[in-house]
């Protein structure tokens, strides 16, 4: 692709004369082997990272609980937990998956909004570290769940702080949310109504303001805010651990710069320094970031079907797209990705193309204005980058039906076939042979 790509995005991808070699994988040869669209992931890079950071927080006590919805492949999790990492689940797939990686209970938390009854009973059977509850009504779920298996199941409240983040990628936290309890509401009557349950044991406290932060202030300042509600709260009960969350983020633009994480550190270390209680309690701390460990790792290739021109604009037709690799559409509020042609030389003439995918809606564009090759054609290999994280994850994978992207994990020169791709048995898998009667006059 012989272009300059932008310092920040992962070392693991190099430019060499046999194109982009991915953590010692030649892409051109895969591609001969695994069909695009696939998303390809960097083992190295996802390790590196993520011992970075764990290198970093260890000074502060902070431990990491890697939050599985970012990306859910197994092989992923399975890595990260062999590392050392805890899983932060938010449903009872994602506790599937913990579940069936064999980690430790002890070493998953669960968070989320709605928790049905039997996600709740499924954690709590499986003996899951803490729940971090988000309502009142929870917490009397989780008590008369836990009486009815014999168990005491130990808990966090969520707490909506009143402050919201400046700057961020997305807002979970501050002003009026659909996400936990708002901190004014926890009072002393409150907390002595949960103390009464007598299968419950509140424990801590988790928040998380916002997504995608990149400006170091507004992290340390979520954090000492953080640290505020805790030292509050800890007047009313004993604050044994504090959970702030995920939300270091990750350049996707030229213009954005990426976050000094042993600067950081150093600056987390002052801010809790400055709350001794935390100290006095021997109250454990936890991060659960997903973005800042996996999206860097990824690389999303499609293949250009044709390019044609409509009025002025000249599309770039992929066979991928939206149903795969929502965040980066123009009509998400997310923010283009950086996107490269990874077949033609990306320093010679280059023209704006609109890059469309294969669905039948206008949504489905990976990008819009993109600088690539004026000859880009039929064939080539199109890369949309730093699609690690909310990938396939977060997109619309059923829409108009068509086959689901493979996924591949590389490391060192070696790929694994991570996920493969479905086809049509998936879209008729779980639907029983429909008869006609409910049409029938
Ligand atoms: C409860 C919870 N924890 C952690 C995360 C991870 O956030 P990030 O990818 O910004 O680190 C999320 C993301 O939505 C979340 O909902």
């Amino acid at each position: 692709m012989h272009t300059n790509l932008p310092s920040w995005i992962s070392k693991e991808f190099k430019e060499t004369k046999s194109g982009l070699v991915v953590d010692g994988v030649v892409l051109n040869k895969l591609t001969e082997i695994i069909k695009p669209p696939f998303f390809i992931y960097s083992a190295t890079d996802i390790k590196n990272r993520y011992q970075d950071l764990e290198k970093a927080l260890k000074s502060s006590g902070i431990k990491l609980y890697y939050s599985v919805k970012a990306n859910s492949l197994l092989s992923i999790l399975n890595g990260l937990v062999f590392l050392g990492s805890g899983l932060e689940v938010a449903s009872i797939g994602e506790l599937e998956l913990a579940i069936k990686i064999k980690v430790n209970p002890s070493k998953v938390s669960f968070a989320g909004p709605v928790k049905t009854e039997s996600e709740l009973e499924s954690a709590i059977r499986f003996g899951i570290k803490t729940i971090n509850a988000e309502s009142f009504v929870e917490i009397e779920r989780i008590n008369a769940i836990a009486k009815r298996l014999g168990k005491k199941q130990v808990i966090g409240i969520r707490v909506n702080p009143l402050k919201q983040v400046n700057k961020a990628g997305g807002l979970m936290g501050g002003g009026s949310q659909k996400f936990g309890i708002d901190f004014e509401k926890i009072t002393q009557r409150e907390v002595d109504k949960i103390r009464s349950l007598p299968n419950v044991e509140l424990s801590g406290l988790h928040v998380f303001s916002a997504t995608q932060i990149l400006t170091p202030k507004e992290f340390i300042n979520n954090l000492e805010n953080t640290c505020r509600i805790a030292r509050d709260l800890n007047n009313l009960y004993k604050i044994k651990y504090i959970d702030f969350g995920g939300g270091l983020g990750i350049p996707y633009f030229s213009n954005e710069h990426a976050l000094d994480i042993k600067d950081l550190s150093n600056k987390i270390k002052t801010i809790l320094a400055k709350f001794p209680f935390i100290k006095a309690n021997n109250t454990s701390l936890y991060l659960e970031p997903g973005r800042y460990i996996v999206g860097s790792s990824g690389i999303y290739v499609v293949r250009v079907d044709h390019v044609k021109d409509s009025r002025g604009i000249t599309y770039v037709m992929v066979d991928g797209g939206w149903q795969h690799m929502m965040r980066t559409s123009p009509s998400m509020p997310f923010g283009q990705h950086p996107i490269y042609n990874l077949s033609k030389p990306n320093k010679l003439k280059m023209k704006k193309f609109d890059i469309g995918g294969s669905l039948c809606t206008s949504v489905d564009m990976l990008g819009k204005s993109i600088k690539l090759p004026f000859n880009t054609q039929e064939g080539d290999l199109i890369g949309v980058f730093n699609a690690g994280a909310y990938g396939r994850n977060q997109s619309p994978i059923d829409f108009l039906s068509h086959p689901t992207p493979s996924e591949v994990l590389v490391g060192k020169g070696e790929y694994v076939l991570a996920r493969r791709s479905e086809g049509t048995e998936r879209i008729t898998r779980v639907q029983p042979e429909t008869k006609t009667n409910l049409f029938k006059p």
